[in-house]
């Protein structure tokens, strides 16, 4: 039974827009020009129980708005939610009860007061049972390293520091889902890996789900096997993260040291019969760019080998920022 399923979800924005001038500001008074704009455009998806899955896209793709619906705080325009059986936006007292949410971007603490009196006003709004708060404080002091901060107001934590508050006020009422908007946004290295590794310990222990959007494609690396894509608020693809990588990057490349320099004419001939582009920037060093799905690297391979003396060679895996970046400027739908 999925947890999460989103059908032919749509949201509509309804902007103004302001005509440029003196004129044009006194007109706009009068009469109002409204645009639409579509920010997600029938976008169905279903997640099963225990899932932590990607939620991807370029800025402005969509994935703030689809999580705002999810989580009760916007209204779709059509096309229906259901979270733990719930419908966000209809019963959202039940439904926040029973999720957490991080936006990166702002905190949800109060901003004046310290961090512990906040995780106490969340015991109070969630209704914790003190043993249950006492409990998961005590593991998020560990995991998070949050102790120290406890005290300090949150207008003076670090983005880092907050942000780890943020995960643990978050999580306090122990939710089955988790939607996580951003949550390493500028963050160091060090914080951002803590993070990911609490959110895996989440998930394995309480088998939490949870939703990711992140433009730091090594958070997905890291956390999702389940990879969700959209654009322009259209959703191009769902499925697992390895075959996104499989289908997308049919480029490879190789890159070779030579012992003796070699022109590309000489290469040319020694690689006639091979489909490749050659880059170089030495005539000792060459890169090889090919299509996998037209010839194999051990064929180019073997070839170069037995003709030329080489030095080194390496074979570029295909990285994840690439895949995507192919994707979201070509725009186009990956097939399913
Ligand atoms: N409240 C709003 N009113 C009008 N338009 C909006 C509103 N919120 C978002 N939009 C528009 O909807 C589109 C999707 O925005 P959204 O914030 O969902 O993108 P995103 O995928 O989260 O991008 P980012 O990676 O930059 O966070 C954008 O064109 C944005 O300008
Ligand atoms: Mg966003």
């Amino acid at each position: 039974m999925p947890i999460i399923e989103v059908n032919e979800l749509v949201k509509n924005f309804r902007t103004f827009r302001r005509r440029s001038g003196l004129w044009g500001s006194v007109k706009d008074l009068v009469n109002r020009k409204y645009q639409i704009v579509r920010a997600v455009d029938h976008i169905s998806f279903s997640i099963e129980p225990g899932e932590i899955v990607g939620y991807i896209g370029a800025n402005g793709a969509g994935k703030s708005t689809t999580i705002k619906m999810l989580t009760g705080i916007l209204v779709p325009t059509s096309g229906s939610i259901s979270v733990q059986g719930l419908v966000p936006y209809k019963q959202r007292y039940q439904h926040v009860k029973k999720i957490g949410v991080v936006f990166g971007q702002r905190t949800q603490l109060w901003w004046d007061i310290a961090v512990i009196e906040a995780l106490r006003l969340l015991q109070k709004i969630y209704e914790i049972p003190k043993p249950d708060f006492e409990a998961r404080l005590k593991k998020f002091e560990e995991v998070l390293g949050i102790a120290d901060l406890l005290n300090i107001p949150v207008r003076k934590l670090s983005l880092g520091q907050r942000m780890r508050c943020d995960l643990a006020a978050s999580l306090l009422h122990n939710p089955p889902v988790l939607f996580l908007d951003e949550p390493t946004i500028g963050l160091d290295i060090a914080v951002k890996s803590s993070i990911r590794d609490f959110i895996k310990e989440i998930n394995r222990e309480y088998n939490t789900t949870v939703i990711l959007t992140t433009h730091d494609l090594s958070d997905i690396e890291h956390l999702c096997r389940r990879v969700i894509m959209i654009d322009h608020g259209r959703l191009i693809y769902d499925g697992d993260l390895k075959s996104l990588k499989d289908r997308a990057v049919g480029r490879r490349r190789l890159l070779v040291d030579f012992i003796l320099p070699i022109d590309r004419t000489g290469l040319e001939k020694v690689l006639a019969e091979y489909p490749v582009e050659m880059e170089s920037n030495s005539p000792f060093h060459w890169e090889f760019i090919f299509d996998r799905k037209k010839v194999a690297a051990p064929e180019i391979i073997g070839q170069l080998l037995s003709k030329l003396e080489v030095k080194d060679l390496e074979l570029e895996n295909p990285k994840i920022e690439d895949v995507v970046r192919e994707i979201y400027q070509q725009g186009r739908p990956a097939a399913p």
